[in-house]
């Protein structure tokens, strides 16, 4: 079956057109260049130390970087920072705030962007309906400097969501969560990217959840951009070896790829002996 009319013609919501970024004098991305449609997931995935966190940081206007972005066909940097506020929502890697606030107020803050003089009913009401949605509605009253770091994530997650933006930005937004939270959120998620037609950047460990999550990948090898495009071609042993220096198993689950991580290859020539009866292991083939 061929594509339907809207995947065909999604529009391109953010361009990156040669980004780099340096602290001080040290290289940190270099020639970035990505494109993020409309009701497109993109997982940024690559090993610690990439440049993923630094690229997010660059979308939102945090970082200051050479190249340029568009959003919507528009020079960020043509835009106020109130415009940038609005539409996009970040969803920092963590967070030590020890500010006494209650969740319900600081995911209010997701509005602030759209609130004029005073918050209103309809606030109060999109704030009540996303700690629904996430099952967040018994927190609602609770201090979020004294949430556990799972309980955090998803508040910040419902912040970036009450924020309604064209762009979510998400660094390892599940790196705290247990399995059922995880996979909650990325369903949450994905499930807002396409019914609302925004777009979605992810910085994520996790490969199989990006591989069950995103639309499309890049690949971050010391700052550039080493692969991007679709899944299947992207998630192969020779990627993983190459990327992650892992020797890994692709297997097929559900018509997406899934890595099965096998051994490193800086490390222990122990693990190979252990493993080398597994991999004889007809489950696993
Ligand atoms: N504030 C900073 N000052 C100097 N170097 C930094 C700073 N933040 C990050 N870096 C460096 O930039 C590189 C990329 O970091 P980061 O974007 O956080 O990677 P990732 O999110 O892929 O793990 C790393 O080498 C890191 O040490
Ligand atoms: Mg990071």
């Amino acid at each position: 079956m061929g594509l339907s009319w809207e995947k065909r013609y999604n529009l391109v919501k953010i361009e990156i057109k040669g980004l780099s970024f340096s602290y001080s004098s040290h290289k940190i991305l270099e020639d970035v260049n990505l494109a993020v449609h409309d009701s497109e997931i993109v997982s940024l995935v690559g090993p610690n130390g990439s440049g993923k966190t630094t690229l997010i940081k660059c979308i939102d206007r945090i970082l200051r970087p050479k190249g340029c972005i568009f959003l919507d066909g528009r020079d960020i940097e043509s835009l106020s920072r109130q415009e940038i506020a609005r539409a996009i929502g970040y969803v920092p890697q963590s967070s030590t705030s020890s500010l006494s606030t209650t969740v319900f107020d600081t995911v209010l803050m997701g509005r602030k962007p759209h609130i004029s003089w005073q918050v209103s009913d309809a606030d109060l009401d999109k704030v009540a309906g996303i700690l629904e949605l996430l099952h967040l509605e018994d927190l609602a009253m609770r201090d979020f400097s004294q949430l556990s770091g799972g309980q955090r994530q998803k508040v910040l997650i419902a912040r970036a969501l009450a924020q309604e933006p064209a762009v979510l930005l998400l660094d390892e937004p599940t790196s705290n969560l247990d399995m059922r939270h995880q996979l909650e959120v990325m369903e949450i998620v994905r499930d807002m990217v396409h019914e609302k037609k925004i777009s979605a950047v992810m910085a994520i460990h996790d490969l199989n959840l990006a591989s069950r999550f995103s639309d499309k990948l890049a690949m971050l090898v010391k700052g550039k951009i080493y692969a991007k495009g679709h899944l299947g071609l992207l998630l192969s042993a020779e990627n993983m070896a190459a990327v992650f220096g892992i020797e890994a198993m692709v297997m097929n689950v559900s018509g997406r790829p899934y890595i099965v991580p096998i051994r490193s290859f800086n490390g222990a020539s122990n693990a190979k002996m252990a493993l080398s009866s597994e991999l004889n292991n007809p489950l696993l083939v």
